[in-house]
């Protein structure tokens, strides 16, 4: 009989899309970025308007979701709307969550709920925002109210978005607002926001002890440029330090790691304050030594020349596509951590506007995943960026992520064959050899290995 190789995921497998408000509500006027598109800082020179029109109608797009069989869906709320000025709530904003919330559930869509994914209220931001501590008490009073309105409708709960990325774009490289350059503001940031996460966590916890809490970082390789030169290497570890290990290592043990630890004071109680790691992940970048550039601790960071790379935007931000480093960072946050929880896959995705290689890398991420998890790693879910083409910061329209495409000007939908693919792959909670032939034969190999004596085989 023929046999059908097939690489099936664990039972309860969530299938998901992941989003930002800021990035899909239109109208968010109130925070930080609007003031940055107003300033004209967006590199196209475009502005979010109504983005995806999900203030009016995300519902729409629910349905998309619902149609590609997806069983979870991660969003985030805007803290702008919801306390539009200091101690003044808008139980109106809330009122159009809990109806979001709550078309999600009767479409078996489970909410994933970010408290934090980039955006701050004008009033925070001009109060200093995250760079000051005295601040924090602010964040943890929003998120005590947003999560005392919603916690019948959600019990998953990410805290803040990618501290990591937070901190570097808006105080190290200055794509994001507040556009400072200063590394020690920077890693000042990053503390606050990891003793912000834990004040939240513990928030949280008290108002639903049953709750799933964490957050998720953004993790990006760093390779030395020639791996015989111990200078590439070191300045490549560095970066992995500062960039990927400060905000975890900081919620393992409560410390910043060596030599982060002579800059920054323990965080109170950070240590094992999630119940998952959350992973952001979308690409690596090669970094040599470069004497001249301190402000980035020594390694000029590059794309690998002659690889598959995502559509580069005007900041070439997302590089190479390498979908065996989703395993890499799997396992390398499984060891460090012991084991200690669950990982779920919070955002992976590609800028991709022909749809000719997001095909190829969804299977082959999904397969690295499913690596990982033969492994033993206990990965429980993956979330896909995104599910509709959306403002993507800085990049404004200008890189395309959705499995459906959209146009900003007509709202209009197009879906592209990845929805397809990964519609089939939600439904079948599995890859099969017959999906990977029909839309990335030539990654069969790639996928279920040249030998499959390793292989999970069904027969047919
Ligand atoms: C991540 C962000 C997300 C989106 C993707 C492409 O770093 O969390 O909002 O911009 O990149």
């Amino acid at each position: 009989m023929a046999k059908q190789r097939i690489l099936r995921f664990p039972e309860g497998f969530l299938w998901g899309t992941a989003s930002s408000s800021y990035q899909c509500e239109g109208g968010n006027t109130n925070s930080q970025w609007y003031r940055w598109e107003q300033q004209g800082r967006i590199l196209t020179g475009e502005s979010c308007a109504i983005a995806d029109n999900w203030w009016e109608n995300a519902e729409r797009d629910f349905n998309l979701a619902e149609q590609i069989e997806n069983n979870a869906l991660r969003l985030s709320l805007e803290w702008s709307r919801i306390e539009p000025a200091e101690g003044r709530w808008d139980s109106a904003a809330l009122d159009r969550y809990r109806a979001m919330l709550t078309d999600l559930r009767r479409r078996h869509l489970k909410p994933i709920v970010t408290l934090h994914h980039f955006t701050d209220p004008l009033w925070f931001a001009d109060r200093g925002g995250f760079a000051d501590e005295a601040n924090i008490r602010f964040f943890v009073r929003y998120v005590a109210h947003a999560v005392q309105a919603l916690q019948d409708l959600c019990d998953f709960w990410v805290t803040i978005n990618e501290p990591n990325v937070y901190a570097a774009q808006g105080y190290v490289i200055g794509s994001y607002p507040p556009g400072e350059k200063d590394i020690m503001r920077a890693l000042h940031v990053l503390r606050n926001l990891v003793q912000a996460h834990v004040q939240a966590f513990y928030a949280i916890r008290r108002l639903q002890p049953e709750g799933q809490i964490g957050y998720c970082l953004h993790y990006r390789l760093f390779d030395p440029a020639n791996r015989l030169s111990p200078l590439d290497n070191s300045v490549a570890g560095l970066q992995n330090t500062f960039f990927n290990r400060a905000a975890w290592y900081a919620t393992e043990s409560g410390k910043f790691p060596f030599p982060l630890n002579m800059l920054l004071a323990p965080v109170a109680r950070a240590a094992g304050a999630r119940d998952y790691h959350g992973v952001n992940y979308y690409t690596r970048e090669m970094v040599r030594f470069d004497p001249t550039i301190p402000a980035e601790l020594f390694g000029r960071r590059f794309v690998r020349p002659g690889t598959i790379h995502n559509d580069p935007g005007l900041d070439n931000n997302f590089g190479e596509i390498y979908p065996r480093g989703i395993y890499r960072i799997l396992k390398t946050v499984y060891r460090r951590t012991r084991g200690n929880k669950p990982l779920y896959i919070t955002e992976n995705g590609f800028s991709d506007a022909a749809d000719n290689r997001r095909p190829r890398a969804i299977l082959e991420h999904l397969a690295m995943i499913h690596r990982a998890i033969r492994e033993g790693i206990p990965v429980r879910g993956y979330l896909h960026w995104s599910l509709v083409d959306n403002f993507e910061w800085n990049e404004g329209w200008g890189v395309r992520f959705g499995l459906i495409e959209v146009d900003p000007q007509t709202q209009r939908r197009i879906p592209r064959p990845s929805a397809s693919i990964y519609g089939e792959i939600c439904r079948a909670n599995a890859i099969s050899e017959e999906v990977v032939e029909r839309y990335a034969p030539e990654a069969a190999d790639a996928i279920f290995g040249k030998d499959d004596v390793t292989q999970r085989q069904v027969p047919v």
